[in-house]
């Protein structure tokens, strides 16, 4: 039988796995303890649903930034994909698109922007880390806009690494062919060989720009044209600068609590975010999302929409485009039981009323 929700994808994907690639994709930094919170702070809100209104008629259609959707939930940009299956970034990107939904690609991607984009057929966002060669980043910001992507999304809250104890037990290395595949104009695309623990540790350690600071939110979005997206704020007064600095939107993210263990529930902090950009800018989140009731909460505290990580992993390596197709599919479904059980045929109508 077909898995019927998240969790049995994840246990199909642990299956089919390496317990390296398992454990790199599985894991959070230290005691693991924000990753568990992730979730777990939604199992505690209760949903205060309404009564008595007309959802006959329900749809999850909603827009983020422009782009028509066919629910308010996205990709969030995850490294190499070629780990969980051989089609990689490719057959992510043709399911998003299957199921009216957009995808933001990962700098650490096992496939090209060009190839990604080639295979694209609905919106794609580009995340970008910003390496200490600033020629190279510049290099793929280019790229990125020239290719279609349509937004950038800047990660925030990972210039340098959190510690992922399993990866650095296991000496996480990608395997023979694998490698980070939009670095290789730049001589970037191998991890150091020699590393004592995890090799994605010591690339980022020997690359990424330690000194990303507020003046380089305005340098890249002087760069592009593309709106961009800050994605790490868990601060209502980082989410205050990212609007001053003339971002587009923010992703309360906390990395899925592979960054920073400890660090707040998304969820948690979600309300006074929004309270603090007060509309100027959009509010999407991830982190722990697994259930359409969780997407109804984020919804409900005003985030435009979530985007889900790890689940699109288990999809992927489960079954391919297929199972991401399945698992996008699965999650849209449980948005509409939600909205409907809650009284909201439309996502509009997903309102805080739901939380109090
Ligand atoms: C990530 N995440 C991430 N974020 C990012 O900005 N660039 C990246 O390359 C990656 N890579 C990555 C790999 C893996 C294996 C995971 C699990 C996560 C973080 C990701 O975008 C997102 O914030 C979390 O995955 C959301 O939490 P859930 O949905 O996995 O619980
Ligand atoms: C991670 C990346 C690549 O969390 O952001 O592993």
């Amino acid at each position: 039988m077909d898995p019927i929700n998240l969790y049995e994808y994840e246990a199909i994907a642990q299956a089919k796995l390496t317990p390296m690639a398992y454990d790199y994709y599985a894991s959070g930094a230290h005691d693991e303890i924000t990753l568990r919170e992730n979730h777990a702070a939604y199992d505690r809100i209760p949903l205060r649903y309404r009564v008595l209104r007309d959802i006959s008629r329900r749809t999850t259609a909603t827009t983020v930034l422009g782009h028509q959707l066919s629910m308010p939930v996205i990709v969030a940009p995850t490294a190499f994909h070629k780990l969980a299956h051989p089609d990689g970034e490719v057959a992510t990107v043709r399911a998003a698109g299957q199921a009216g939904t957009l995808m933001i690609l990962s700098t650490l991607s096992t496939t090209s922007i060009e190839d990604v984009m080639a295979a694209a057929t609905g919106p794609v966002w580009f995340q970008l880390y910003v390496y200490k060669d600033r020629g190279a980043t510049k290099a793929l910001v280019e790229r990125a806009q020239a290719a279609g992507c349509s937004a950038l999304v800047l990660t925030v809250d990972a210039q340098i690494w959190g510690r992922r104890e399993r990866d650095v037990r296991n000496r996480f290395q990608l395997p023979a062919g694998l490698s980070v595949k939009n670095l290789t104009p730049s001589g970037k695309e191998e991890f150091p060989q020699d590393a004592r623990g995890s090799g994605l540790a010591a690339y980022v350690a020997s690359l990424f720009d330690q000194t990303l600071a507020w003046k380089d939110v305005a340098w890249l979005c002087s760069l592009t044209e593309l709106p961009v997206l800050l994605k790490g704020v868990v601060h209502p007064d980082d989410a205050r600068q990212a609007a001053d600095y003339g971002a587009a939107g923010v992703i309360v993210s906390n990395h899925g609590g592979r960054q920073l263990d400890t660090a707040p529930a998304t969820i948690d902090v979600l309300p006074e975010i929004v309270e603090a950009v007060d509309g100027r800018v959009a509010v999407l989140i991830d982190g722990g999302i697994r259930r359409g009731t969780d997407v109804v909460k984020a919804l409900a505290y005003g985030a435009k929409a979530v985007a889900v990580g790890r689940p699109v992993l288990w999809g992927l390596a489960a079954d391919g485009q297929r199972g991401v197709e399945r698992v996008l599919d699965l999650l849209r479904f449980e948005v509409d039981l939600a909205m409907g059980l809650c009284g909201c045929a439309t996502v509009g109508e997903i309102t805080r009323d739901l939380m109090d």
